[in-house]
């Protein structure tokens, strides 16, 4: 099957007959091809790595460096889904050069197109981004890069202005280009209407069953992170359950001696055996 391009992606509005997209995180070579291999059109290398891989309790922590390091990870699986590079917090803050620099290294190291926060205000960096040939994703509503400007993660568009704000920030990015736009934790009603105003797919992650398409954390979807259930996750799996249970496994099986078997071991010829003094310890060759 021919790899997913932004055409492609960009064409896949509902309305118009298109299948919603599907879109998960990956990290590495092993997630990118678990979701490559489960079917996903998109792969999103979040900088969502920061909390759910090394541990830090926002995405403002990670760097353009970090960031190009995971989506060479993803990049080298050679996935069919289209690569999205995450711009992290001040990589796109500065000025226009600045964020065609930065994205321009997670292009290089194997990202197809680049996602980032904000609306109207990032008009110039949108722009500037395309016209170095650079497909860029949008990203509006529960916006994590700014945790500390809104105070919490917390639900956006709840009033109507609010609403009204959203659609005309949606509207914006796709006038300078976007060629999607994610649709982060906002009213269903709001998402539909964002996605009604706009001739670009919407990707929801909480806001609802009306967008074009769906994400969700790779680790929140398998069960990999059980600490915090978010109401929009639906879990497939519990891995982390089944993963502890399989280590516990090993270690009994270590502390008990069932582990490494004969067959699991590797033998000495009985020639070679004999020659070292050991005839009757080895019984079988390798
Ligand atoms: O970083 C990320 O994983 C994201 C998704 C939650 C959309 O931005």
């Amino acid at each position: 099957m021919s790899k997913i391009t932004v055409p492609a992606v960009r064409a896949r509005k509902v309305r118009d007959g298109g299948d919603p997209l599907v879109m998960v995180t990956a990290y590495d070579a092993p997630g990118a091809r678990i979701v490559d291999e489960g079917g996903a059109d998109l792969i999103l290398v979040g900088d969502s790595v920061a909390m759910v891989v090394l541990g830090y309790d926002d995405t403002l922590q990670v760097t353009t460096a970090d960031m190009a390091h995971h989506v060479g990870a993803v990049a080298r699986a050679k996935p069919r889904a289209l690569v999205v590079g995450d711009l992290p917090w001040m990589s796109y803050h500065l000025s226009p050069a600045d964020a065609v620099t930065n994205a321009a290294t997670l292009i290089r190291a194997g990202a197809s197109c680049v996602k980032l926060e904000g609306g109207r205000k990032r008009r110039p960096v949108v722009e500037a981004l395309i016209d170095a040939e650079i497909p860029v994703m949008g990203h509006l509503g529960l916006t994590p890069q700014s945790v500390n400007a809104m105070g919490g993660y917390k639900v956006q568009g709840r009033q109507r202005d609010a609403a009204m704000e959203l659609v005309a920030e949606a509207e914006a990015l796709t006038e300078a280009g976007c060629f999607a736009i994610v649709l982060e934790g906002v009213p269903d009603e709001v998402a539909r209407m964002v996605t009604e105003a706009v001739e670009v797919p919407t990707i929801g992650i909480g806001a609802g069953p009306h967008c074009d398409g769906q994400v969700l954390v790779f680790h929140d979807l398998l069960g990999i992170e059980d600490r915090i259930t978010p109401k929009f996750v639906r879990r497939y799996a519990a891995l982390k359950h089944d993963a502890v249970l399989a280590v516990g496994a090993f270690a009994a099986d270590v502390r008990t001696g069932r582990f490494p078997s004969h067959d699991e071991s590797y033998h000495l010829s009985s020639e070679q055996a004999e020659a070292l003094g050991l005839y009757g310890s080895a019984t079988k060759s390798a």
